[in-house]
C-alpha cells in the first residue's frame, strides 16, 4: 500500500505509524525522522534543517522535495509500500510529490487524515517523551512507559518547548487546507477521530486499511 499519515503536530501520526508498520509492512517515511537524524549526525543538512525546525518553522521546499523524491526512488518501496508521515505539509510538496509518484510509476492509495481538535495538542506534545534506546515515544500521562520508569531514559524534543509548539501549529494549521481539498479532491481521504484512546484511533485506521489492502 502507498500511503500518507496526515495531521496537526501532536495528533499522533508517528504513534500510530509505528503500529501501522507492525502489521501492515509498508515502509514508514517520517521527514521529521529524517531530519533529527540529520541533525543527530551534524551533516550540512542537518545543520540548515535545525535553523528552521528549533523555531518551530518549515524547512525549505526544495530541501524537503529533495530528500523525499531520493527515499521513495529506493529499492524497498516497490516491493513493500510506503507510509509517508509529515510530507506533504505545503501545496507545493503535495504538487512535488504527484510529479514524483508519476515518474517512479506508483499509485497514491490513499490518506490517513487524523482528525484533532488543536487546542489538545500543546498538552500532548509538552508531555511527550521518547526513550533514548529505542527511539519510542510515550506521553507521561496518557501513555507512560512501565511503571517506576527512569526519567533519564527518556528526552523530550527540542521543539516541544512552548515557544516552538505555538509556531509549529500557527504553521501547520495555516498550510494544511489546501493539501487535504487536494486530495479530496481525488477521493483519496479517509477521516479518523483523533481524540480517541490511541488503540481505538488504531483500531479505526486498521478497518479503512484493511479494506485498501
Ligand atoms: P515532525 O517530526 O513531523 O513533527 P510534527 O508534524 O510537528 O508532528 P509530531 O511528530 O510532533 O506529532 P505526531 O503527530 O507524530 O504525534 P505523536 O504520535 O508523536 O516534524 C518536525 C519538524 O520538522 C517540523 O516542525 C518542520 O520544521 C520539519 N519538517 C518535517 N517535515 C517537514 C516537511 N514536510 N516540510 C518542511 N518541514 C518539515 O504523539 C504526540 C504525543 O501524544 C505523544 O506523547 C503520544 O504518546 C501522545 N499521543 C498520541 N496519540 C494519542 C492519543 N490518541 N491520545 C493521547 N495521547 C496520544
Ligand atoms: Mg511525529
Amino acid at each position: 500500500m502507498n500511503l500518507l499519515i496526515m495531521g496537526l503536530p501532536g495528533a499522533g501520526k508517528g504513534t500510530q505509524a509505528a503500529k501501522i508498520v507492525g502489521k501492515f509492512d509498508v515502509v514508514h517515511i517520517s521527514t521529521g525522522d529524517m531530519f533529527r537524524a540529520a541533525m543527530a549526525n551534524q551533516t550540512e543538512m542537518g545543520l540548515l534543517a535545525k535553523s528552521y525546525i528549533d523555531k518551530g518553522d518549515l524547512v525549505p521546499d526544495e530541501v524537503t522535495n529533495g530528500i523525499v523524491k531520493e527515499r521513495l526512488a529506493q529499492d524497498d518501496i516497490k516491493g513493500k509500500g510506503f507510509l509517508l508521515d509529515g510530507y506533504p505539509r505545503t501545496i507545493e510538496q503535495a504538487y512535488a510529490l504527484d510529479d514524483t509518484l508519476k515518474n517512479l510509476g506508483i499509485q497514491l492509495e490513499g490518506v490517513i487524515n487524523i482528525d484533532i481538535d488543536p487546542t489538545k495538542l500543546v498538552e500532548r506534545l509538552s508531555g511527550r517523551i521518547i526513550h533514548r534506546e529505542t527511539g519510542e515515544t510515550f506521553h507521561k500521562v496518557f501513555n507512560p512507559p512501565a511503571e517506576g520508569y527512569d526519567e533519564k531514559d527518556y528526552y523530550q524534543r527540542e521543539d516541544d518547548k512552548p515557544e516552538s509548539v505555538k509556531r509549529r501549529l500557527e504553521v501547520n494549521i495555516a498550510q494544511g487546507q489546501p493539501i487535504i481539498d487536494h486530495y479530496r479532491a481525488a477521493n483519496l481521504v479517509h477521516d479518523i477521530e483523533g481524540d480517541q484512546d490511541i488503540e481505538v484511533v488504531f483500531a479505526d485506521i486498521e478497518k479503512v486499511l484493511s479494506k485498501l489492502q
